[in-house]
């Protein structure tokens, strides 16, 4: 048996790839077009290692992804690729339109022309898995209860709004063609490997750079925050247990506020590589808003937990801390991802703000 992950080589992919590899040895064949975001040094301890193949491919090519379902007849597909970075869908929303509607929906037609042909257990057990955002859902105010999985959709940015799109195809596929999907929806992940235009890289890279440690407005925006290697878990429960057709959201029971998480990884690098300059909450600057900035999110994950039995490992106090010490330890990836195309990145998002 073999599973199909595509998006296999950005954040939360090539950590579910590593975890899925340390826990099975059912292959992955791993298809990913590296964009900025993607980057095969996240695999490189994997190199030789024969239950990984990875395609460098664009989910957008139908032929590419017929030739790969019909050569590795994958009992799944896990779904991650996407343009992820909502600045980025601001400056420029084409690449989002692209991937995260037009790709999913390649992939979808690909998968329902490949399951369609399937007979028996192999057609019984066939699930395409599609991973989702809570950003659909909108902003929260304040004292609002958690999202749900029935919260109505009403993304705000164009990445929120390529996802919804994306999150409706699966659902008609599977409503109108019988396609065995599943969904979930998770709050903001952190981690390894994860690509230092997000927030928390962001402010561990610049940190240790001594440069500005730029919060977006008031910086009273709240998050859920999940240790990636919970996502991972969950996806895998949702795989192996989850129903046919349903939605999970997933979450870590653990609203913050932007400003908080800054000073806690300020704090924790105070205490594991102290700046002789003074604390790193020093560097602190506050810089223009967002445009559209959702105010909050939160999820109620309890859909999850009572009909799959999953709930976080971590706490964010245990996962923060390996998150910053991962960075400390892997300086060499950072430096590898700070390419020209990074720093034209921060030169275009934050000189100008
Ligand atoms: P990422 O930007 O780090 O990685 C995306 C990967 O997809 C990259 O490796 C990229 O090369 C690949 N890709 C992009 N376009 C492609 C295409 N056309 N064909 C093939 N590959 C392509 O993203 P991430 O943070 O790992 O997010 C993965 C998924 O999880 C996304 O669908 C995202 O919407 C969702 N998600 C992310 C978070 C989070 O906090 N990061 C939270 C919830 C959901
Ligand atoms: O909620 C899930 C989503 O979380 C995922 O779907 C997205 O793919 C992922 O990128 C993430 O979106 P956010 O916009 O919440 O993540 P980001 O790390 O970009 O920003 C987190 C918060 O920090 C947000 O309120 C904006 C703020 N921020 C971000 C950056 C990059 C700053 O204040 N300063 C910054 O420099």
């Amino acid at each position: 048996m073999t599973i199909l992950v595509t998006g296999g080589a950005g954040f939360i992919g090539v950590n579910f790839v590593h975890d899925w590899l340390a826990v099975s040895d059912e292959p992955v064949v791993n298809l990913d077009v590296l964009t900025y975001a993607g980057n095969p040094d996240s695999f490189a301890s994997l190199r030789g290692d024969g239950r990984h193949i990875f395609v460098k491919g664009d989910i957008c090519d139908r032929e590419l992804v017929d030739r790969l379902l019909a050569e590795h007849r994958p009992r799944a597909i896990v779904h991650f690729a996407a343009e992820s970075h909502v600045d980025r869908s601001i400056h420029g929303p084409g690449e989002f339109m692209r991937t995260n509607v037009t790709g999913t929906f390649t992939l979808l037609e690909a998968a329902r022309a490949y399951w369609g042909a399937l007979e028996g257990a192999e057609r019984e057990g066939f699930r395409f898995h599609h991973v989702s955002t809570d950003e659909v859902y909108g902003s929260l105010t304040a004292d609002a209860a958690p999202f749900t999985e029935t919260h109505p959709y009403e993304p705000n940015s164009p990445y929120s709004a390529s996802k919804a799109a994306s999150d409706h195809l699966v659902r008609a596929w599977h409503h109108t063609y019988g396609l065995p999907v599943t969904t979930s929806n998770c709050s903001n992940n952190y981690g390894p490997y994860h690509f230092p235009e997000k927030l928390i890289p962001l402010i561990i890279v610049n940190a240790l750079a001594g440069k500005p440690l730029p919060i977006y407005g008031d910086g009273r925006q709240v998050r859920d925050w999940l240790y990636v290697k919970d996502h991972c878990a969950a996806i895998r429960v949702v795989l192996e247990r989850g129903r046919v057709g349903e939605t999970y959201n997933v979450g870590g029971w653990n609203e913050k506020p932007n400003i908080d998480i800054v000073n806690t990884v300020c704090a924790l690098l105070d205490e594991l590589r102290p700046d002789a300059a003074g604390p790193y909450s020093r560097l602190i600057t506050y810089v223009a808003d967002r445009p559209g900035h959702d105010r909050r999110y939160a999820i109620d994950a309890r859909k999850i937990e009572r009909e799959l039995g999953w709930r976080p490992a971590e706490t964010f106090e245990t996962g923060i801390r390996k998150t910053v010490q991962w960075y400390l330890d892997n300086q060499a990836w950072v430096s590898n991802v700070q390419t020209g195309a990074y720093r034209e990145w921060v030169e275009r998002n934050y000189v100008a703000r």
